[in-house]
């Protein structure tokens, strides 16, 4: 999931600089022997998205005039992406507390991730470029994990490569693995137009979900998905929900 571009910051704080310190959910935040240490700590909530009903939303109501047109994604399109995802993150974590050069790496080898299959098989019918006068200001790529319980942990990975034609024969849920949208469009539809065109083109193949991640102290993302329909699912490590399984109710 990218942790490992988030970087430990040590700050020379004072314990009373530390308690007026403004906190991200995505860290840790600790004293030790007199300096601030901000610790990576993120935690991931998944959501559920109803693909029928996210169609039948998109027709009733359209984004409004998002001033962007989608395209599929065309093989030489990585290299544009690349400085789009990383001015997306430019201050949201797992990737907000880099520096520019790295944070470009970390965008380069996270789309590579997702187009080699790393991230699940990529289903690229279903993902898109959002360009503004010719020039790319965005992206949203989904791709294929199991079709197992979206609350358990072991749905987020394959443990055996599936076969070369799951995507054809539905094995498995879709997962919004990217989205983002360049700061300078960011709010004004982008996003969500990308999103529903996604959701048209998985109804067509004949998916019926799409499962999505989001970081704790991503507050945009958070309200994004809220804001489309998203239903937030039980935490994979909830008390509650490992309480009930064991008492198999
Ligand atoms: C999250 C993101 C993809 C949303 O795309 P967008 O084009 O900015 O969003 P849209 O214009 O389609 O949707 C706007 C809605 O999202 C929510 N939202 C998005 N960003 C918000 C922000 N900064 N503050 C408050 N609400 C926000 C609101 O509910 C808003 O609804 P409103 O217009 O009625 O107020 C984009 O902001 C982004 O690239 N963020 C950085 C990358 C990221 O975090 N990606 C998600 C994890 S992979």
């Amino acid at each position: 999931m990218c942790d490992e571009w988030m970087p430990l910051i040590r700050l020379p704080l004072t314990k009373e600089q530390l308690r007026q310190l403004p906190r991200n959910g995505a860290y840790r935040y600790e004293l030790i022997r007199g300096e601030v240490y901000l610790t990576p700590h993120p935690k991931h909530y998944h959501a559920l998205l109803d693909l029928k009903e996210a169609a039948a939303r998109a027709e009733v109501r359209p984004t409004e005039a998002a001033p962007v047109t989608l395209r599929e994604v065309r093989p030489d399109d990585w290299a544009d992406l690349a400085p789009v995802f990383a001015a997306a993150f430019r201050e949201t974590q797992p990737f907000g507390s880099l520096d520019g050069a790295t944070r470009r790496r970390a965008a380069e080898a996270c789309l590579q991730r997702t187009r080699s299959g790393g991230d699940g098989p990529w289903i690229a019918p279903a993902s898109f470029v959002a360009e503004e006068e010719g020039v790319a200001v965005g992206g949203l790529l989904v791709t294929l994990l199991p079709a197992g319980d979206p609350c358990a942990y072991d749905s987020y990975y394959w443990p055996v490569p599936p076969p070369p034609d799951c995507i054809e024969r539905r094995l498995g849920r879709p997962h919004l693995t990217w989205v983002f949208v360049s700061p300078d469009q960011a709010g004004r539809g982008a996003g969500t137009t990308l999103l529903n065109a996604a959701v048209a083109r998985l109804v067509g193949m004949g998916f019926e979900e799409l499962v999505s991640t989001f970081l704790l102290g991503n507050e945009s993302s958070t309200l994004w998905h809220w804001r489309n329909g998203f239903r937030l699912l039980e935490y994979p490590g909830s008390h509650r929900r490992r309480q009930r399984l064991a008492s198999g109710s």
